[in-house]
């Protein structure tokens, strides 16, 4: 069975991919550097696989060290082959991803997303590892006007974040174009991954403040904030409030599965693909979704727009559809109901 290297593979997107994947029998090598995960996760993914009796310790390998260290990634290279565990492919998860922070520290974001990516494609490269799926977002998306957003949608980050995940995707471009039958390149532009695993065993870190809508809903929900600010009720919407299109990182886990799969059986690929459910709800559907499935009354208040935010954002879904005939299978009340189950194990 193959080999996947997964960076940032103990973090939320990650770990839940290294569970779809172990659950098919693929062999994973995961690098993290920690820095906004733990080694916990370790045995979540442990005990998740053991409900099943599922579990192989000799299926996992980890490592903790940082993209930007090249003599650590081909440690791990290196590492692996001698254990007669060579990497065939990588998924890449590993980087920096709080949008406010972006902007304050760039160098950083170009550093740890662009940096650290060149890195590994070059370690990838001297080993002789050509198959790649990056984690991009929907943030590098522009025209807000033209709704839903297509692959083929004009490319117009609003802040540093976007800039570094578009900067990754024209890099895959690149060394395809410049040695096309030998790469298997793929970018997936995630929209708004929430929820986590049915079991509770894994989930989102919920450690320090969060910026996005749904770890903050569940600060509020076990009490450890106040109230949830809303960030604007004046927006050109039904009810006022932005429309995201939220997806069960169940799904999301299991579409990179797919997509690698897909990648695997060809000779050469350089695929771009968003990932939503293509149906968007409000920020208060989510809360009104999240207090009825959970039985939890969640205390908010309406303030003034966050600055960059847009009213509206969601995604075509047909070319995943059509190209790998996958449709995500879980609703947002099994985002909030998984994800709460989550997250009141953590206060
Ligand atoms: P996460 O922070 O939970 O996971 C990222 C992991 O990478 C963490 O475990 C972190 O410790 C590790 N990491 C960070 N810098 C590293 C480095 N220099 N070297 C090694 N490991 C490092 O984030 P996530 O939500 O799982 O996101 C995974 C990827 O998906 C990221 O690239 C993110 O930009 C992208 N993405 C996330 C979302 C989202 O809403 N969660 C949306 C679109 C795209
Ligand atoms: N929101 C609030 N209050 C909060 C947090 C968020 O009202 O405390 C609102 C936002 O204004 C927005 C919606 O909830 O209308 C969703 O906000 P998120 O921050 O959860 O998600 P975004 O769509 O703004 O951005 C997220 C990630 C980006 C990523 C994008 C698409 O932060 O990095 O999804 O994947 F690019």
């Amino acid at each position: 069975m193959k080999n996947i290297l997964i960076t940032g593979g103990t973090g939320f997107i990650g770990s839940h991919t290294c569970i779809s994947l172990l659950e098919d029998g693929y062999d994973i090598t995961i690098i993290d550097s920690l820095i906004n995960s733990s080694k916990k996760v370790l045995e979540g993914l442990r005990d998740i696989l053991e409900l099943t009796n599922n579990f192989d310790e000799n299926k996992i390998h980890f490592y903790e060290g940082d993209i930007r260290n090249t003599s650590f990634l081909q440690d791990v290279f290196l590492d692996s082959k001698k254990k007669k565990k060579t990497i065939d492919c990588v998924i890449h998860f590993a980087g920096l991803k709080a949008v406010r922070e972006s902007k304050s520290n760039p160098l950083l974001y170009w550093d740890v997303n662009v940096k650290g990516s060149i890195n590994l494609l070059n370690i990838m490269q001297e080993n002789d590892c050509r198959t790649i799926l990056f984690s991009s977002s929907a943030t590098v998306y522009g025209d807000i006007e033209n709704l839903p957003f297509k692959e083929s949608s004009l490319i117009n980050p609003s802040n540093t974040y976007g800039y570094t995940k578009a900067a990754v995707e024209n890099i895959l471009k690149n060394i395809f174009d410049a040695d096309s039958s030998k790469w298997r390149v793929g970018s997936l532009r995630y929209f708004n991954p929430i929820g986590s695993h049915p079991s509770g065993l894994i989930g989102e870190n919920s450690r320090g403040k969060p910026e996005n809508i749904f770890p903050y809903i569940c600060q509020v929900a076990s009490g450890i904030k106040d109230k949830l600010y809303i960030f604007g009720n004046d927006w050109p919407t039904f009810d006022g409030t932005c429309y995201r299109d939220y997806i069960h990182v169940v799904d999301l886990a299991e579409v990179h599965k797919i997509t690698l799969k897909y990648l695997l059986e060809r000779d050469s690929a350089n695929l771009t693909l968003n990932v939503g459910k293509g149906k968007p709800f409000s920020v208060l559907e989510l809360i009104k979704t999240f207090e009825r499935v959970n039985n939890i009354k969640i205390n908010y208040e309406f303030s003034s727009r966050r600055d960059g935010d847009i009213a509206i954002s969601f995604a075509d879904t047909s070319k995943i559809y059509n190209l790998l005939k996958w449709k995500p299978l879980k609703s947002l009340e099994d985002m909030c109901k998984d994800g709460w189950n989550w997250q009141k194990t953590c206060v």
